[in-house]
């Protein structure tokens, strides 16, 4: 695959003119209080290639609510830390489901469908509980050293937000418990899982933090083997099948990358071997995925004519 640098500015600058047309039916979400006042009008993309390039538009470099897409950096650190173990307590299928239901752990006997869906981030976090004395310290060195940006932090402001309305996580947690599948308080994990949702971030820097899952788990910035290639090519696979819930089809059908989305408006996608890129526009569809950000990434592989299929 060839884009040519000058390429890929002038497709992104087509994608932004091209969208900045549409009218946006999606709305912000509301459900955790504090995401309902960022403005619906914010849109920015970020794409960072494995030359170390950069292209961008709009609202990149403004940090939002990174939320679901801090997921796939927990399960990267849990996998880290405890590898195969971590498959016996959640699965690696898609769910066909929204991101917080239920009744998907009825079916299961307590074990969730993926690590993506809310059920599976909540195991994963109780891994991270269990392995760390101070895990929500461990997560940020682990983002630190994975971005080489040491000012990622917490946004503890949205985190006591979610948690003020969190009912529905904490009747998934209490169900996991109920099952076995959670070894810590229900508290404690989710007092990690809020902190962890509210991981403030920009597109650019999810971009630079997403270009190991290009790179075959090598840093850009220092050239470290920080994840191993199966790893990689693991999360990459649950990014391509679950990353978007009920979903995920449908992102696979339309841009063909794996990405992850989250309910702060932010999607992140991984060409491997070649870019990683974010993007960040408010409002959600109804399945919870940005309405813009998957318009834009599909614009992408379809002005570029290059995804991984
Ligand atoms: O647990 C929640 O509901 C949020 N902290 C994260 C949900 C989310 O981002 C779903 N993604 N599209």
């Amino acid at each position: 695959m060839k884009v040519d640098v000058t390429d890929y500015q002038k497709i992104l600058n087509q994608i932004q003119s091209e969208l900045s047309e549409v009218k946006v039916t999606g709305k912000v979400a509301s459900y955790i209080p504090e995401l309902a006042k960022v403005p619906a009008d914010r849109f920015g993309m970020h794409l960072y290639n494995l030359e170390g390039e950069s292209f961008c538009f709009g609202d990149s470099d403004a940090r939002f609510s990174t939320q679901s897409i801090s997921k796939v950096l927990s399960l990267a650190l849990a996998m880290k830390t405890i590898d195969d173990d971590l498959w016996k307590r959640v699965g690696v299928e898609p769910s066909g489901a929204k991101f917080n239901s239920l009744s998907l752990l009825e079916d299961n006997f307590g074990i969730p469908r993926n690590p993506f869906i809310n059920a599976g981030a909540l195991v994963v976090a109780d891994v991270l509980v269990s392995n760390f004395s101070n895990p929500k310290t461990a997560f940020l060195t682990f983002l630190h050293e994975l971005t080489g940006d040491d000012s990622i932090a917490y946004d503890e402001v949205v985190a006591a937000s979610e948690k003020s309305e969190g009912y529905r996580n904490f009747a998934m947690a209490n169900y996991l418990k109920s099952f076995g599948n959670l070894e810590n308080d229900v508290e404690e994990v989710l007092d990690f899982y809020f902190h962890q949702c509210s991981i403030a971030m920009s597109c650019k820097e999810l971009a630079q933090a997403f270009i190991v899952f290009a790179n075959k788990g090598k840093l850009l910035h220092s050239d470290r083997q920080f994840l191993t290639g199966q790893q990689v090519k693991r999360i990459n696979a649950l990014m391509l099948t679950c990353g978007f819930y009920d979903e995920a089809g449908e992102f696979s059908f339309e841009v063909g990358l794996p990405g992850k989305s989250g309910v702060g408006g932010g999607i992140v996608a991984v060409h491997p071997g070649h870019y990683a890129v974010a993007v960040w526009s408010p409002p959600l569809n109804p399945k919870g995925n940005s309405e813009l950000g998957m318009a834009a990434l599909e614009r992408l592989t379809t002005l570029t004519g290059y995804s991984i299929f």
